[in-house]
């Protein structure tokens, strides 16, 4: 209550020992359950901020970015660059460019027009780029179409099954100025099982065991990719815990090697979501109910699909508490509206809150991914502010936008 007063709504919350608590679960987890080296990649998509970086890097955490924006914050923020994984299925030259320059650690290639692209620059160079390989394992995980990437229709990595992949490795090994160091795969993102992994590793196991059988080719590094799924709504699965993630990938991945006399890949896992999900909570201010007799009653917020896009892309599913009442008894069901102009602009459909009034706070949890990082300025509303709680202390970590910002690419 009193950060709303203070920072104004819509404000998003982030709860730093939740951020550094996960962060250390799956470090910890794969440090103890992996005899070989391992690293925790988070993944910069489901939210890139400089403070958040920092705090990660803190955690020892490594660092998958995706555009020359991320790798640009990651820079300003100090991220080692040895531990740095520049992923994407159409990075641009530009984007190649400075990573190589800054000597980025590792490029996940994509296609096989990367191959051409990047070995040019790393020949210019005049430097050896260590490369993955991304491949499409063809392995299906339950979860939303949209964010489903390991499955044969996918724009992402070179399938296995199609013979691409192994395509790909081959112009790897011959081009100049790139080194086929291991392999890649994610299969989507909100994954509630583990099987789907455990079925990729083997499915990557394989698959290097054909590359190495044809010659020249060690499986140096490892990634089974992130998403492991996180609960939004009171009513979804429960997730898997870090540490059991952790644990049970990289039993799988050594049981493999040592089953096929490999010496150890080095292990990287990418989560995001699942790290700063549940540290984030969106605070909104109510600013008018309306009541449809017998259809429905809409409580509108001062925030929306702009800062949360998620329910109207995914049919994502949240619930909500009122903050400024948590005491009070649960009676009402309402739909929680955004204010932007857009009948999907709905948070939550199906809200279970005490009978709200205007000027009621509302409080979502699980807005720390996913949120932020694809939020829009759409009515041309400026973006929240962030803040981040830790030891009782709070810290402006982004300030709110201001019509000026809205601006300030215009060319007038
Ligand atoms: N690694 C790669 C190569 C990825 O493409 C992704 C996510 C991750 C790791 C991290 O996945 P996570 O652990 O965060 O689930 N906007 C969607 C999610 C898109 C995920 C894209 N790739 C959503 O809001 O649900």
């Amino acid at each position: 209550m009193d950060l709303a007063q203070e920072y104004g709504t819509p404000l998003y919350v982030y709860d730093e020992a939740t951020i550094r608590g996960r962060a250390a679960a799956y470090r910890e987890g794969l440090q103890g359950a992996y005899p070989g080296k391992s690293l925790v990649c988070y993944a910069g998509k489901a939210y890139c901020a400089p403070w958040l970086l920092k705090l990660l890097a803190s955690e020892q955490l490594g660092l998958d970015v995706v555009s020359g924006g991320e790798f640009f914050t990651a820079q300003r923020a100090g991220f080692p660059i040895q531990k740095m994984y520049f992923h994407g299925n159409n990075k641009s030259e530009d984007e190649l460019f400075l990573a190589l320059e800054a000597g980025i650690h590792r490029v996940i290639i994509d296609n096989l027009e990367e191959v051409e692209r990047l070995s040019r620059l790393a020949a210019e160079r005049v430097v050896e780029q260590g490369v993955l390989l991304r491949v499409a394992p063809g392995v299906e995980a339950h979860t939303h179409a949209q964010i489903l990437t390991g499955a044969p229709d996918t724009k992402f990595g070179v399938s296995i099954d199609t013979g691409a992949a192994r395509e790909v490795a081959q112009a790897i090994q011959r081009a100049p100025g790139l080194r086929l160091l291991g392999l890649h795969a994610h299969i989507g993102s909100q994954i509630f099982e583990i099987e789907p992994y455990l079925a990729t590793v083997r499915r990557v196991f394989d698959f290097a065991a054909e590359l190495r059988s044809a010659g020249n080719f060690e499986l140096h590094e490892l990634s089974p990719g992130g998403g492991f799924g996180m609960r939004y709504a009171t009513e979804d699965q429960q997730a898997l815990a870090p540490e059991a993630v952790a644990k049970v990938i990289a039993e799988a991945v050594s049981g493999e090697a040592w089953q096929r006399g490999w010496p150890l890949p080095e292990l990287t896992i990418e989560p995001g979501r699942s790290i700063v999900g549940p540290a984030g909570v969106a605070l909104y201010r109510v600013g008018s109910i309306k009541e449809i007799n017998g259809v429905r009653t809409y409580v509108a917020v001062d925030g929306g699909m702009a800062d949360n896009t998620r329910p109207a892309m995914y049919g994502a599913r949240y619930s909500a508490v009122l903050a400024n009442r948590v005491c009070d008894p649960v009676t009402d069901t309402v739909a929680v509206a955004g204010r932007y102009c857009e009948s999907g602009d709905v948070l939550i459909k199906e809200a279970r809150l005490p009978r709200p009034r205007v000027d009621d706070l509302v409080a979502i949890p699980g807005a720390g991914a996913y949120q932020l990082s694809m939020a829009s300025n759409y009515n041309l509303v400026p973006r929240p502010a962030v803040v981040v709680v830790r030891d009782g202390k709070v810290r402006l970590v982004r300030r709110r936008e201001t019509y000026d910002d809205l601006l300030s690419a215009e060319v007038m």
